[in-house]
């Protein structure tokens, strides 16, 4: 997972010297192996370019000695300072000074290379101070003679607007008004022209979250709260809490990612908590996967994030995610069934040890938990033990969605898939690990996700559509309306 994916417990003020360090590490290992250092993207750290990828014959590839100017996408989601004013519970991580603000747009002004987006979470409060922050970072021209913006910032932040029925808190009010909008501050690297600015987003014609609106405007409707098994709880005073009360929805972080970088890219989030960012990163899968860096402050966040990593590459793994990517090797597809296996074990054994297959002895319940020195982390089990039905997300009764493809598409990628499937078929033993269903069964199934939004689609297809060709898709729209 390390060829993917690099977490780190520290502040993001040490995230640059701690990835310098373990690079260093592991370059001085690999040399007293007679290996040749530490291989990797980019390198060098002068950047500026597309994140290009260095492989080892066996596929291998790491992240980037130094970051410096090489990430396409910072998507973080910084503390609100919000929670102590309210004597909430679980504030100690929500502390954000006006410092603060300023060191970290001054970690995205060295870390982001030009072009590159900044996409910062924030309160209706930080809008302002986040939007002034960055405007008033300056470059050096290169001659040195005036300054000029770091970043382009957006002056209308993007707002996702979340699902009318989602259940909010009420005791976050003293009007009993709840919260249904998220800000988030947009702003892009300077360094090139507006076209190419352009040219690195992907407005894609499909989307992660039904949303009633397209990819260009700056607004996500219906987001729905995080699915119950993306939520990483612990124990605590007896009972199941959500380590961090602000996770994101995974589908919404997939979105964001999908529209502002590309596969391949370097992506970094330097306030990770439940790693949702990380989590995207891994499930944008098929050719399409980034690699990503992120960090948190606090330890115990990031151990439980780690085990929902290693649950989320090891469900890409076995669903065929990285196949074209070159990062996973035979072994770790063995490792993966393995630890599908002991976990798939693991949760029926507890579920049939539970009252109820809800908790065990001592009230405790869930599988995958890992003891920690001071609470318990309660990873959500398998799918596979779990049952899929609750993944289906469609959008409120008698709204639209935007991401239901029209009949015509579905059968265009029926035909096309079906093909597919039995091309790779051809010359293949039929018990070959793998191997993909006869191509009339994937037609049949494929045919019957008309009107279904595609977040609500398996996994399977939901790969398959994101490494399609939007532009394609849209001249095949275009042939059936006479275009
Ligand atoms: C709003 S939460 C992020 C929640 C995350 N988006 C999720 O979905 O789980 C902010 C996170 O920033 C972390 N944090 C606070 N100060 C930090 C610092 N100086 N450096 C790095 N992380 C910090 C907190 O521990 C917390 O997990």
């Amino acid at each position: 997972m390390g060829q993917v994916c690099a977490t780190y417990a520290c502040g993001f003020d040490d995230l640059l010297s701690a990835h310098a360090t373990k690079v260093a590490a592991r370059s001085n290992a690999s040399r007293r192996e007679g290996g040749g250092g530490a291989r990797g993207i980019h390198g060098d750290g002068s950047g500026g370019g597309r994140a290009t990828t260095t492989s080892t014959p066996t596929g291998e590839h790491t992240l980037p000695p130094f970051i410096s100017s090489s990430v396409q996408l910072v998507l973080c989601d910084p503390p609100y300072n919000i929670r102590a004013d309210r004597s909430l519970e679980q504030s100690a991580h929500d502390v954000f000074t006006s410092d603060d603000m300023q060191r970290a747009a001054r970690l995205f002004q060295t870390v982001v290379r030009p072009g590159g987006h900044v996409l910062i979470f924030c309160s209706a409060g930080q809008l302002g101070p986040w939007m002034d922050t960055l405007k008033a970072l300056k470059d050096m021209d290169p001659v040195g003679r005036k300054s000029l913006s770091a970043f382009r910032v957006d002056g209308h932040p993007l707002v996702a607007i979340k699902d009318a029925h989602a259940v909010n808190s009420l005791r976050q009010s003293t009007t009993n008004l709840s919260n249904k909008v998220e800000f988030i501050v947009h702003a892009t690297r300077a360094g090139v022209s507006r076209e190419e600015c352009y040219a690195m987003v992907n407005y894609r014609t499909w989307n992660a979250v039904p949303s009633r609106f397209l990819a260009h405007d700056n607004v996500i409707d219906n987001v729905r709260p995080p699915h119950f098994k993306e939520v990483v709880l612990r124990w605590r005073d007896g009972s199941r809490q959500w380590i961090r009360p602000e996770q994101k929805c995974l589908a919404l972080i997939l979105e964001l990612l999908l529209r502002f970088s590309q596969p391949g890219d370097i992506v970094l989030d330097t306030f990770a908590g439940t790693c949702v960012t990380a989590a995207a990163c891994i499930r944008a899968v098929l050719g399409q996967h980034r690699l990503v860096i992120s960090c948190d402050s606090d330890a115990v966040v990031m151990d439980a994030s780690r085990a929902r990593l290693r649950r989320e590459f090891v469900n890409q793994v076995l669903v065929g995610g990285y196949e074209s990517s070159g990062v996973v090797t035979s072994d770790v597809i063995a490792a993966a069934r393995t630890i599908e296996a002991a976990s798939v074990a693991a949760a029926t054994a507890t579920t049939a040890a539970g009252a109820g297959g809800e908790t065990d002895s001592e009230g405790r319940g869930g599988s995958g938990a890992a003891v920690g020195e001071e609470i318990e982390l309660m990873i959500n089990p398998p799918s596979s033990v779990m049952g899929d039905d609750a993944a289906v997300w469609e959008p409120p009764p008698g709204l639209s969605c935007h991401s239901a493809l029209s009949l015509e598409l579905v059968r265009y990628f029926a035909g096309r898939w079906a093909m597919q499937a039995d091309a790779e078929r051809v010359g293949r033993v039929a018990q070959t690990p793998g191997l993909p269903r006869p191509g009339a069964d994937v037609g049949v199934e494929v045919a019957r996700l008309e009107g279904v939004g595609v977040g609500s689609w398996p996994r399977l297809y939901q790969c398959a559509l994101a490494v399609e060709d939007a532009e394609v898709a849209l001249h095949v729209s275009a042939a059936h309306l006479g275009l």
